[in-house]
């Protein structure tokens, strides 16, 4: 009806699409996930974090023998990017599961594990139907949702929210960057206030404080964007190699790019181009490599130079200033986004490539907010 056309047009402000909206609204989301759990100490007291749904349960997940990521879509992808710095705060092993994956195979789970739940939902019913699972099985379950009262968060023992705000759009964005922001909290709560962990719980609680900042100053790359989308309209397929934090970069990306541009996108694994993908390199396909400065950087330099030995036809995205240093030809493009935190970096990196997807789509003529065949929460199995 012509009421609820203009109460759409009400709801997404100055935009024109829910996705365009909840990609530039970032900062703001990123602010109220962070809100009143980020604690600077004074002068004696260290910076901590506090997460009120789960400090009665902090210990008993220190105590288990493995910490499993459970999810679908998105939120998969989430805690695959928070994986890294959880292993290294919490000194626990940390495993990933495709809830549907744990269901077919019915994965060992077992009472010594923590299981978590990421859903920006909470009502997806493969990730319920996994929780009921792990419930059986005796394990302590936290729920990571962006929907409070959801099944999820009502099923799990103690959880928290990531308080990103509806989102509308069937691509999930700004839930995306706030379950990582929650996940590297959750990793700073559990990791504690040791003294081996000071150094990277200082730097990245500081990170965190400064990261609506950062995004906001990679929102500024949107016309850039688009420009790429430009060139990109009418291929067939799109690359995106990352490895380390960022290699939940590269399958978000693709992810974003297959789900709204309908374009086909593949995430690759950059130490696994070898035994592959280095097939499908020639002058024609293009590759986003993700090459912004943290340990795997010099890694990612070698992976640039054997595509482009092999012609590939590049789009690297590095740190700001390095451009000149990481393309290796004429023909190479560069996205440069500032430096941050290397556990926080896979925040800002998602960014450039939301919005490419969200340009690529509209100059495809595609509908953004409601892809063909997809639904929002998939609520049947
Ligand atoms: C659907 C949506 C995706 C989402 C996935 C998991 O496939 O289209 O955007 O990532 O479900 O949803 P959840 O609500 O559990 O995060």
């Amino acid at each position: 009806s012509v009421l609820e056309m203009e109460v759409e047009q009400i709801n997404k402000g100055k935009y024109e699409h829910y996705m365009q909206k909840e990609i530039h609204e970032q900062p703001e989301s990123l602010t109220t996930t962070m809100r009143g759990r980020l604690i600077r100490g004074g002068s004696h007291k260290a910076k901590t974090v506090l997460l009120g749904g789960l400090k009665d349960h902090l210990k008993t997940i220190r105590r288990s023998r493995r910490i499993v990521f459970i999810g679908c879509g998105t939120s998969y992808n989430a805690a695959l990017a928070a994986r890294p710095i959880l292993e290294e705060l919490s000194g626990v092993p940390v495993t990933m599961e495709v809830a549907s994956d744990l269901l077919d195979r019915q994965g060992p789970i077992y009472r010594e594990d923590t299981a978590v739940f990421v859903s920006q939902s909470g009502e997806t019913a493969d990730t319920l139907l996994a929780l009921e699972y792990a419930l059986e099985n005796g394990a302590l379950c936290v729920g990571i949702t962006n929907t409070v009262g959801s099944a999820i968060a009502r099923h799990t023992h103690c959880g928290v929210h990531i308080n990103a705000g509806a989102e509308i759009g069937v691509a999930s964005t700004k839930a995306y960057t706030s379950q990582i922001v929650v996940m590297a909290m959750l990793a700073l709560a559990i990791g504690g206030d040791t003294i081996s962990n000071e150094a990277k719980r200082e730097a990245t609680i500081d990170g965190l404080i400064d990261l609506p900042n950062k995004v906001r100053e990679v929102l500024q790359l949107d016309q850039e964007m688009k420009d790429l989308a430009k060139l990109l309209i009418a291929e067939q397929s799109l690359l995106v190699f990352g490895r380390g934090y960022n290699y939940a970069t590269a399958l978000e990306g693709a992810l974003k790019v297959k789900e709204v541009a309908l374009m086909h996108s593949e995430g690759i694994l950059a130490g696994e181009m070898k035994h592959g993908p280095l097939a499908l390199v020639d002058e024609n396909l293009p590759i986003v490599v993700i090459a912004t400065r943290d340990a795997c950087f010099s890694k990612q330099q070698s992976v640039i130079q054997q595509l482009h030995a092999r012609k590939g036809r590049l789009i690297v995205m590095c740190s700001k200033g390095d451009a000149a240093a990481v393309c290796p030809g004429e023909s190479c493009r560069a996205i440069e986004v500032p430096q941050v935190e290397d556990c926080l970096q896979p925040v800002v990196n998602i960014i450039p490539l939301q919005l490419l997807a969200y340009h690529l789509t509209v100059l495809r003529g595609f509908n953004v907010d409601q892809p063909r065949n997809l639904a929002k929460s998939v609520t049947t199995q």
